[in-house]
């Protein structure tokens, strides 16, 4: 990859001539890795889901956008509106970096509805001369005409004292009749944590203080935080840098999970159990949740990490966002299911029940670049179960499930050109109750697994060969008996 310099990275995409944007965005379209149904840039990098809302009948969902190449450089909010969260209609850059205090990129931040407009918050991220970050919040009104009218001045100026410059990503909610917003900081220890501000006129905000956990010593720096109450239970995510491994846990870069508990908002601390990751693959980061028509929690995240190469670079391109995933509370643990909406996307059903022994089996007619497969496990007796997907004679990705640990591992090793840095090529995780179902959703460059109803969702980017399509599976010894539906998928 070549190196950018700093006058490439912050080059205004208002002035970059039109048949340079053309040449981007025909690379991506001309890209094998080409996603179908999945939000990816148009050109230049995407990176954390920005602005989720369902406001007048329509959901707008925006992201943070580099049109300009794979690298992290001056961001935008790319901005679209979609009826049923599958197809979605393109607007181009909503949040512009034109304002003094944002003039090195509007971050991320979240959308609100105020006297029956659209509002977001965001961080506006500046530089100094000497490259000082500053990061203020800002409001911006979205106009029926889907202008914008920034509010003139910061509602949040700067960091409140005892915090770092390290202070963005506010999240709006209501609760009764004040706003709030939850923010990512850092504390001049250097300790991510989260603060909290009210307001009742979304003009003047007041600082109410940090949010006190159990987590003191948990990474340097809390991004992307999101609160809500789901089934009477208080669940805070963020995204904690710094965290170390720990046998199968945060072996990503940097985590995205959730506490879940009682928040006691009076004395601003929450009374939670232990830190869990929302997925358990490899590309998952800054996710944010937002109220669907049905009034259903539906999290969206970021399907890629900072700081990690992805091989779609060289083609100047980078990144995508996950499926929606409804979020609910069963026996007090959190389950995430893929919006039924996706499934007007299917096509072709196709159905096989057998067993699944030692000898390797292909399914024929069964193969696919795009596509949903359920796989049912109505018997196991297997030592180890094998499932290889998009696999050609050179590349397949394994999901494999060990039956007496009840662990269930994703593993690329053999998947095509890897992200680098990253730690080792397989991820896994326990399981509450022994393997059931996988739900498991392929486009061209990426898989999302689902297991056990909701229990468990593990990502991953994957860079297979064209011909990489097929569909086995078998055992390490004994046998499983298994349904295998599947539905080829239309583009989003
Ligand atoms: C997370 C993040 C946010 C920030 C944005 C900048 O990926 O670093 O904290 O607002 O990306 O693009």
């Amino acid at each position: 990859m070549r190196e950018w310099t700093r006058d490439e990275r912050y080059q205004r995409f208002e002035e970059v001539p039109q048949d340079k944007l053309e040449a981007l965005r025909a690379q991506v379209q001309q890209s094998n890795y080409k996603q179908i149904f999945h939000i990816q840039p148009e050109s230049g990098l995407l990176n954390d889901p920005n602005g989720l809302i369902y406001f007048n009948g329509e959901y707008h969902v925006s992201h943070q956008w580099f049109p300009l190449g794979a690298v992290h450089g001056l961001k935008y909010w790319y901005n679209y509106t979609s009826k049923d969260l599958v197809h979605f209609e393109p607007h181009g850059p909503i949040l512009k970096p034109d304002t003094k205090n944002d003039s090195h990129g509007v971050y991320s931040g979240s959308a609100f509805e105020y006297d029956n407009h659209l509002y977001y918050m965001y961080t506006g991220n500046a530089r100094d001369e000497s490259w000082q970050r500053h990061s203020s919040q800002l409001i911006a009104k979205v106009n029926q005409d889907k202008t914008i009218s920034k509010f003139p001045k910061p509602v949040i100026g700067q960091p409140p004292e005892g915090y770092t410059e390290h202070f963005r990503d506010p999240k709006v909610f209501k609760k009764d009749d004040a706003y709030y917003a939850i923010i990512g900081a850092q504390n001049v220890h250097k300790s991510g944590r989260v603060v909290l501000y009210q307001s009742t006129d979304i003009v003047h905000w007041q600082f109410m203080g940090e949010l006190e956990t159990k987590l003191t010593e948990f990474g340097y720096m809390w991004e992307c935080p999101d609160y809500f109450n789901l089934d009477g239970f208080d669940i805070l995510m963020f995204c904690p840098q710094g965290v170390e491994p720990d046998g199968d846990k945060f072996n990503n870069i940097y985590q995205a999970g959730y506490i879940i508990g009682q928040l006691d908002v009076d004395n601003l601390a929450m009374n939670h159990a232990d830190f869990n990751e929302l997925d358990n693959g490899f590309d998952f980061y800054a996710p944010q949740s937002f109220v669907d028509a049905q009034g259903q929690r539906v999290l969206i995240g970021w399907m890629g990490l900072p700081d990690v190469n992805y091989p779609t670079d060289e083609e100047n391109w980078a990144h995508c966002l996950t499926i929606p995933r409804v979020l609910s509370i069963e026996d007090g643990k959190l389950k995430q299911r893929p919006i039924k909406a996706l499934k007007q996307l299917r096509f072709n059903e196709e159905t096989a029940l057998g067993y699944a022994n030692k000898f390797t089996r292909q399914l024929h007619p069964y193969d696919g670049k795009q596509y949903e497969l359920i796989i049912d496990v109505l018997e196991n007796d297997a030592t180890e179960l094998y499932f290889e997907l998009r696999s050609s004679r050179q590349h397949s990705t394994l999901i494999k499930y060990n039956t007496r640990e009840q662990k269930l591992t994703l593993d690329r090793s053999e998947s095509g050109p890897l992200p680098t840095p990253v730690e080792g090529t397989s991820r896994s995780t326990i399981l509450d109750t022994p393997l059931s179902q996988l739900q498991i959703f392929i486009d061209t460059s990426s898989i999302e697994v689902f297991c056990n109803d909701g229990e468990r969702v593990m990502t991953a980017r994957i860079f297979p060969d064209e011909d990489a399509t097929g569909i086995k599976t078998s055992t390490e010894s004994g046998q499983a008996y298994l349904k295998f539906t599947k539905y080829e998928l239309k583009e989003g």
